[in-house]
């Protein structure tokens, strides 16, 4: 069987998810069966990293998400428009999405995963956060049976990497950033990872699964690294210091949640004080489960990518296996009810 994807978006993720399909790189068979049938970008003229035929690239991303014979829609296209609008046209339309946009998720969960729910078509976002960590599904699948107490997270590769490259090598902050956004980690726009934007947006996330709680993004109290000095860094480390960039949410037994953004002296014996470059980490504790820790690369081509194909092959797995309209596997799926309910 053939499963046409959209791909809305040929950057640096798309770029790494085209290869991985295109190479058939992993051993998972379902690989062979996924076909990139359009790929929507702004420019044709532009020279790829990739080779696809002329006749899969196109400018036209509102024909890739009203294609009848396209099934999933990947939107690697990132903020909110027209990132939003495709989404939910794509789904009118029928199909199912693997997106990575935490921007688009953070601020329109509830709207998406409404109108997902009503199409009877999957939304999935494993790349959306923490880069190629799977922490999304496990979070709602394994790890759904214990009471979450809290998700504490290192969620931004960028700024992680820029204070690593200051710690080791005093460098300086606006070369590290320069060189992190040459690296392909930082957003389009890198005030959404220095000012802690980009975490926010994944905590709310991350929050809203773990706790099953409805998450205002807005009402997220975040503070980014702009103000963080060397010497900042050289105290904290004489006092027994490492200064990171925390995402942290905390709830729980009846308590309301608490979400916030900040940087903050870790501990050099804490497991998060020693992640260090674009690596990310999310530390979960739960009931009766203990401490858990997802650990790996946090933003990059191929390890983001990495994540966008796991989610496509997840859905054509299902789709071999199962009538996609009426048989929704209610584990992978990402309910309206977690996000509306909360
Ligand atoms: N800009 C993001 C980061 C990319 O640095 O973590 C991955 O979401």
């Amino acid at each position: 069987m053939v499963f046409n994807i959209g791909l809305l978006g040929l950057g640096t993720v798309g770029t790494g998810t085209a290869e991985i399909i295109l190479d058939n790189f992993g051993r998972n068979p379902l690989l062979k069966e996924i076909n990139i049938k359009q790929a929507g970008v702004r420019s044709l003229d532009k020279t790829r990293e990739v080779e696809l035929s002329a006749d899969v690239m196109t400018t036209d991303l509102e024909a890739i998400v009203t294609d009848p014979e396209i099934d999933i829609v990947v939107e690697l296209l990132g903020g909110l428009e027209p990132a939003r609008s495709l989404i939910l046209m794509a789904i009118a339309n029928g199909k199912h999405i693997v997106t990575a946009n935490k921007a688009v998720i953070a601020r329109y969960g509830d709207e998406i995963y409404s109108a997902a729910n009503e199409a009877g078509v999957y939304v999935l976002l494993e790349a959306a956060v923490a880069g190629g960590i799977p922490v999304i599904k496990p979070l709602k699948q394994s790890l759904g049976v214990n009471r979450i107490q809290s998700v504490i997270g290192i969620i931004n590769g960028t700024t992680n990497y820029i204070l690593t490259k200051m710690a080791a090598e005093g460098s300086d902050f606006a070369d590290v950033l320069a060189e992190a956004q040459q690296l392909g980690y930082a957003e389009a726009d890198p005030s959404a990872d220095v000012d802690g934007g980009d975490a926010a947006d994944k905590i709310s996330i991350l929050a809203s699964i773990a706790f099953g709680e409805r998450v205002k993004r807005e009402e997220i109290s975040c503070e980014g690294i702009r103000q963080i000095s060397a010497t900042d860094i050289n105290y904290a480390e004489d006092l027994g210091f490492v200064i990171k960039l925390l995402a942290i949410a905390k709830g729980g037994k009846g308590q309301p949640l608490q979400i916030r953004v900040h940087p903050t002296l870790v501990p050099k014996e804490h497991p998060l004080s020693n992640i260090n470059d674009v690596y990310n980490a999310v530390l979960v504790e739960g009931e009766p489960l203990g401490q858990v820790m997802f650990f790996g690369p946090g933003a990059g081509k191929g390890a983001t990518a990495s994540a966008v194909v796991s989610d496509i092959v997840n859905i054509v797995g299902i789709l071999k296996s199962s009538d996609r309209r009426t048989n929704l596997d209610p584990l992978l799926s990402c309910s309206h009810q977690h996000y509306a309910n909360l």
